[in-house]
């Protein structure tokens, strides 16, 4: 291993979007990438660093889309939260079969298919070398999942949150709508707040700002990526608390 194959990092986590462990699928999961999600995970876990993850749920159910159609935000949210438990059963599925034992930790109790979540006991499989998933969000309506990483990262002591989404960063506009948008290398939390940029909801935002947790922010569906950030190389965007000119 060369100098440069060194983790800067000793424990992350990494926050997949449930989207995108759907692949071409138009729901759900396809698994194969899954398959390819977790080689690149036990990747990463080769090099030694302890390793959290969240899921989302939205490949499965989206609680904002079933609340905007009327549905009662609350009970959308659980739907929502009970749609990454399953995300969370299937990754587990997936690392353990590249050897890596894993466990699913649920906010919500359902003891017959994971581990409740209790923060000591997360950190202690942590430094077991096992991979940690925690499922069913906070366990609380209103909330996302991207809060829920923010939340389970500060908690952990993650030294870095990585958000594995479907573009490759933090652009001044939506890269989807205005392919001309400019993406950003580094910028601050507050910067990310004033410009309203959709990096994650400002919850998610505040909580990392306050507890100065490091996010980097880039494209899942590039081989090799989780790779790159967790070696400290130039991929997606850094958002810090430093103000950048
Ligand atoms: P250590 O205490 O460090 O040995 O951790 P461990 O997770 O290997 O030991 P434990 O005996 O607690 O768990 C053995 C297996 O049972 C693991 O796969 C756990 O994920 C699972 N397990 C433990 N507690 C629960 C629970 O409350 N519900 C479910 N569904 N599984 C559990």
């Amino acid at each position: 291993m060369g100098e440069e194959e060194k983790p800067v990092y000793g424990r992350i986590l990494l926050k997949l979007s449930g989207e995108g462990l759907m692949g071409s699928e138009p729901y759900g999961i396809d698994t194969r990438v899954l398959r390819e999600i977790a080689e690149q995970i036990s990747e990463v876990h080769k090099l030694g660093i302890q390793i959290a993850l969240v899921i989302g749920g939205g490949n499965i159910f989206r609680g904002v889309s079933a609340a905007s159609g009327g549905m009662d935000r609350s009970t959308a949210d659980y739907m929502g939260m009970l749609a990454t438990v399953m995300n969370a059963l299937a990754m587990q599925d997936a690392l353990e079969k590249f050897g890596i034992p894993t466990r699913v930790l649920s906010a919500i109790d359902m003891k017959e298919v994971a581990e409740p979540y209790i923060r000591r006991k997360a950190i202690r499989h942590l430094e077991k070398g096992r991979i940690v998933i925690f499922a069913s969000g906070t366990g609380l309506p209103f909330f996302t999942t991207d809060t829920t990483a923010a939340l389970r990262a500060s908690e952990i002591g993650a030294e870095v949150l990585m958000k594995a989404t479907k573009v490759d960063g933090v652009y001044e506009s939506d890269p989807v709508k205005n392919p001309q948008a400019l993406r950003y290398e580094r910028i601050s939390f507050s910067e990310v707040l004033n410009r309203n940029l959709k990096v994650m909801d400002a919850t998610a935002i505040s909580l990392a700002r306050e507890e100065k947790m490091r996010i980097i922010v880039f494209n899942l569906n590039i081989r090799g990526n989780i790779r790159k950030a967790v070696l400290g190389r130039q991929v997606g965007t850094v958002v810090e608390e430093t103000s950048y000119a």
